[in-house]
């Protein structure tokens, strides 16, 4: 088992704890003894095991690496909820309050190594923490991004770290500070003690971890892409076409969001087969052709239409759906079976 960087208030940062006290109901369990710190002998009785894990309060300090869209949440986040942040490395130093620090001058001693940079600049960034420090025995490593697995951190793990990814499941399109309470966080571990450690630092925060298997990632991912900014490109295709009708913009993302807030908490409230309504709905082949003769010259408009109609044609409530592929020009075929899969 190896030795997590942890300290006490008395030699370190003062009262402010993340405490990793839920421990194994009965350590000596074959299956259990796999999950216990490195100092807890299953030889000792079960009452005194119990006592030593209520008296130890350890803690884990972070480094976060990158202070883009998604650091600059979880920085105050962390200090907010009194974990303690070593460091934050950026790559051009300014003023702050924070403890910014560069590459050159950055300790990385942490126990929790938190890489907040792009997905493309994780080997590169897990390299210079590997460069700068060889022996990464006893800290944690992980990434933030929904797509990549553990698989980006194999050089940390080869330097002795535990590695993860912890992906929030929130979207954070400029460096406003989000709050994380609520939030939930996508992860992926393998050893179970640096889980428990990021699931009590996480809920810590307010969020709410649960786990993922690497080979899920990447349909996780296409699925979060298509909740969010693809809902932003379907939402913006719309007031494009309300652009062309003749809306000037202001009027035209008012006309969209009036359709599409209701409609979003239909989904929501009653499920997406009870918030379908108009054409494909009541199976209107006639005005369908319209919008397709009146999308002609826009090409990749008419794209989205016909894909997105061809997938509620698929999923959803459609009449007449026969005809309606005829009049999309999809081949006709059967509906999906109803499934929980
Ligand atoms: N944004 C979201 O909505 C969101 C949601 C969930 C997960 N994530 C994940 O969070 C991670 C970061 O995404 P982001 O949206 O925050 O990206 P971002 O806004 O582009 O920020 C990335 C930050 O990393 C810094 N950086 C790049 N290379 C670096 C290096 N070698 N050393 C130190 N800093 C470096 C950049 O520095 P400069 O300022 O100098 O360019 C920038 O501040 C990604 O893995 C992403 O998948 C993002």
């Amino acid at each position: 088992m190896s030795d997590f960087r942890t300290t006490t208030p008395e030699n370190h940062f003062g009262p402010s704890l993340l405490t990793i006290a839920s421990f194994p109901a009965n350590p000596h369990s074959r299956r259990r003894k796999a999950h216990l710190p490195y100092w807890v002998k299953p030889t000792l009785p079960y009452g005194t095991i119990r006592k030593m894990a209520a008296r130890s309060r350890k803690i884990v300090d972070i480094s976060v690496i990158g202070l883009g869209n998604w650091g600059s949440s979880l920085v105050p986040a962390l200090t907010s909820a009194g974990i303690p942040l070593r460091e934050v490395i950026v790559r051009r130093k300014r003023r702050s309050r924070l403890p910014l620090t560069t590459w050159r001058d950055a300790n990385l001693e942490a126990g929790i190594l938190w890489l907040c940079v792009p997905d493309s600049a994780i080997p590169a960034a897990v390299k210079e923490i590997v460069r700068r420090r060889p022996s990464l025995s006893g800290q944690i490593v992980v990434h933030s991004s929904g797509a990549l697995t553990v698989a980006a951190l194999e050089t940390a793990k080869r330097a002795g770290a535990q590695v993860a990814s912890v992906h929030p499941v929130m979207t954070f399109p400029t460096r406003d500070v989000i709050s994380l309470h609520g939030v939930f966080f996508g992860i992926e571990v393998e050893d179970a003690v640096t889980r428990k450690i990021l699931y009590s630092l996480l809920r810590r925060l307010g969020g709410k971890p649960f786990d993922l298997r690497s080979e899920d990632k990447a349909m996780y991912h296409a699925a979060g892409t298509l909740a969010s900014p693809l809902l932003v490109s379907a939402l913006t295709v719309a007031m494009e076409a309300a652009r062309l009708a003749g809306l000037d913009e202001k009027t035209s993302r008012r006309w969209v969001q009036s359709l599409a807030e209701p409609t979003m908490r239909n989904v929501f409230a009653r499920g997406p087969e009870k918030s379908f309504s108009g054409p494909f709905a009541r199976g209107d082949a006639e005005t369908i052709r319209l919008h397709l003769q009146a999308l002609q010259e826009h090409p990749i408009l008419a794209a989205v239409y016909r894909s997105l109609a061809g997938f509620a044609l698929d999923a959803l409530p459609v009449k007449k759906s026969e005809t309606l592929a005829k009049t999309l020009h999809f081949v006709s075929r059967p509906r999906r079976e109803k499934s929980n899969e």
